[in-house]
């Protein structure tokens, strides 16, 4: 029997099972019948959380790309791979077939060789949503280069940060690129990040703005005369399944942010097998992921997933409100898309926009709904399924983060029957645990604890680069011999999961998983500002939004009040990119802080949720008396 596409709930329990009991043998099933190898597996699966060390597949010789493309060919060759729509709803759709994106990757490949590129170099792509980002990331898994995306709104501090921590030689960008009615300068916010990258050699530059930029002699390229002048044939380099396939940085609670390695087989095989059975894709279906391919979502649920399945993927250049807030339902009618995969904030800001909007356009096409990157809550849930679903196509709230590289809690639609704002069960193969602070498993159900994962699963990052000890620290350590998430997690009456939220120093803000600390860094480095503490409070839209306390030097500067806020806003753009400005500024005296110097969160967090009936326990603050000056400040402010 093949387990590759799940149907029905008996078979999923059936299915879970075997994957559960013996593992090794599930996995290497599904890998043998539905993928191309160079050359099989020595052993499946070896493992050792206490290190952490994790190989899947190991011996392996394969191509993604020849996975996600080459083996479709003859049977797909003219089926459209990606659809790329773009920014302006009157510039023409592109359809781009598996044959033509065969040859653009593998002139894309040549132009990276010529350039110097070899196996195991780190390639940055700093990219709009347009086909060449999809294009280029193939291209580096082509030829084995470690592509390294960032997402195309952080700043020229946020990228240079990361073109150094990953040695990256090359950066791939374009001209500029749209987003509704703006331009945005792109390749100026790389010159700028370059002046501090001394090892990055070469900058290809694709054209989508045709505006005027800089080119730096010897450095910079571009991208279109390089394509044309190569072939379009370039064979495919043969890959261990546990070479890096790419780098992702994730913001964490402290410190710079984390470059997730991902290798090969091992996401490829999970990340195909999650795609077919929660989407549960059909081959003339049409698929629209509407994240971008600089957040985890994409590469797994854009690029890799989909083309593995051979599936068509849209690549929406665009956002939501333009030209108006029809736009994603315009877009569902003209492609007749079947499977959508959003996310909450998006949901709620088109909720905010009346049916008006909706009504017009024939979503009849749509059977998959999905949601990521946030608990959804039951009004978003409810107004999602009523009039864009229609009642008619369950949602799958799929939870998973950069550091799992796929889907690991979801119903599968027509399958698990759903439930408003619970994840619902574990993905095939997924091991949650529920663990108590003292570090216990609580079994049974109607619990709740820290989410955890018990056992390895194919796509799990393997390492941060160049930091093994932080990956051991922040993921393995809290629990023993467990991947813990950082997550907290409810188990219902039934064993269905509800994802409650970050225990840690990370909020969530709409969709985007920032970290307190390096925010914080950026307002400390305002000249005016002595410290800073951010915390996250409810906001309508966007989940969570930013609050934060501000200790000024100098207590007279809060007479400039208004500009001290801008300009500490402005900061955090320059620094991280505008998704990190500040809701709320307060500015205050002191911060609580324990007796070892740390600041009690816990009691920011309360003022800010306007929540300052139980500040619980705070006697073992160094200065208990500062609390009360912060919630008359926060009140004063309201
Ligand atoms: C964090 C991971 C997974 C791709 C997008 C975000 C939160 C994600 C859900 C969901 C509740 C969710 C978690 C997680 N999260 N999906 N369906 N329900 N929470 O990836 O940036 O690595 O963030 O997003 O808190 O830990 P990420």
């Amino acid at each position: 029997m093949s387990n590759y596409h799940i149907k029905h709930l008996e078979e999923y329990y059936q299915v879970y099972r075997k994957s559960i009991r013996e593992p090794e043998n599930f996995w290497e099933e599904i890998a043998e019948e539905h993928f191309m190898w160079q050359n099989k597996w020595n052993n499946i699966l070896s493992w050792d959380f206490s290190k952490p060390e994790i190989k899947w597949f190991e011996g392996a010789k394969l191509n993604i790309t020849e996975n996600c493309i080459d083996r479709h060919l003859t049977t797909r060759g003219n089926k459209t791979a990606i659809l790329f729509e773009p920014n302006n709803p009157k510039e023409p759709s592109e359809h781009i077939t598996y044959n033509q994106l065969s040859k653009r990757v593998n002139r894309f490949a040549n132009v990276l060789k010529n350039q110097g590129i070899k196996k195991g170099d780190r390639v940055c792509i700093y990219l709009p949503m347009i086909p060449e980002l999809a294009i280029s990331v193939l291209a580096c898994a082509r030829i084995g280069a470690i592509h390294s995306v960032v997402f195309a709104g952080f700043s020229a501090t946020a990228l240079s940060t990361r073109i150094n921590d990953s040695d990256c030689k090359m950066v791939i960008t374009s001209d500029g690129s749209y987003r509704g009615a703006k331009t945005i300068n792109l390749k100026g916010i790389v010159d700028e990040a370059l002046d501090s990258c001394p090892n990055v050699n070469s900058v290809l530059v694709a054209k989508r703005i045709q505006s005027e930029i800089n080119m730096v002699e010897g450095r910079d390229h571009w991208l279109q005369p390089l394509l044309d002048e190569g072939s379009d044939i370039c064979e495919a380099e043969i890959m261990d399944a546990e070479d890096p396939l790419f780098i992702l940085y994730t913001s964490g609670s402290t410190g710079k942010p984390k470059g997730m390695v991902h290798t090969t087989a091992g996401y490829m095989v999970y990340t195909a097998y999650t795609f077919k059975n929660v989407f549960q894709y059909k081959e003339d279906d049409i698929y629209w992921c509407t994240a971008d391919i600089g957040w985890i979502t994409g590469h797994s649920y854009i690029v890799y997933g989909p083309l593995a399945n051979g599936a068509t993927t849209v690549m929406f250049e665009g956002v939501p409100s333009y030209p108006d807030f029809g736009r994603f339902w315009e877009i569902v009618e003209k492609h007749k898309i079947n499977q959508f995969y959003t996310a909450p904030t998006a949901i709620r800001a088109l909720a905010k926009q009346g049916l008006e909007v909706v009504e017009k356009h024939d979503l009849s096409s749509l059977k998959v709904l999905g949601s990521v990157g946030e608990p959804i809550n039951e009004e978003a849930w409810h107004w999602y399924n009523d009039n864009i679903g229609k009642k008619k196509s369950p949602i799958v709230d799929t939870w998973w983060q950069t550091e799992t590289g796929g889907i690991m809690i979801t119903p599968i639609p027509f399958v698990t029957p759903t439930k408003p704002t619970y994840a619902t069960l574990p993905f095939i193969g997924i091991q949650p645990a529920l663990m108590d602070e003292q570090g216990e498993e609580i079994k049974g159900n109607q619990v709740s604890g820290r989410l955890c994962v018990k056992f390895p699963w194919p796509s799990m990052a393997r390492t941060i680069w160049g930091n093994h000890q932080r990956y051991k620290d922040t993921y393995f350590s809290a629990f023993e011999n467990k991947y813990f998430t950082g997550d907290g997690a409810l188990r219902d009456e039934v064993g269905y999961y509800r994802i409650t939220g970050r225990v840690d120093d990370v909020i969530i803000v709409s969709g985007h998983n920032l970290g307190t600390a390096p925010i914080e860094d950026a307002v400390n480095e305002h000249p005016a500002v002595a410290e800073s503490a951010i915390v996250g409070f409810p906001h309508d839209v966007k989940g969570n939004a930013l609050y934060g306390y501000v200790i000024l030097k100098d207590v007279g500067e809060t007479r400039k009040h208004n500009n001290l806020r801008k300009e500490i806003n402005q900061i955090i753009t320059e620094h991280i990119g505008p998704i990190a400005k500040l809701d709320k500024i307060q500015f205050t005296e002191g911060l609580p802080k324990t007796r070892s110097g740390k600041i009690m969160r816990r009691i920011l967090r309360k003022i800010a949720h306007n929540d300052t009936s139980n500040l619980g326990d705070t006697s073992t603050l160094l200065n208990p008396e500062v609390v009360q000056s912060i919630i008359d400040g926060h009140k004063n402010d309201e």
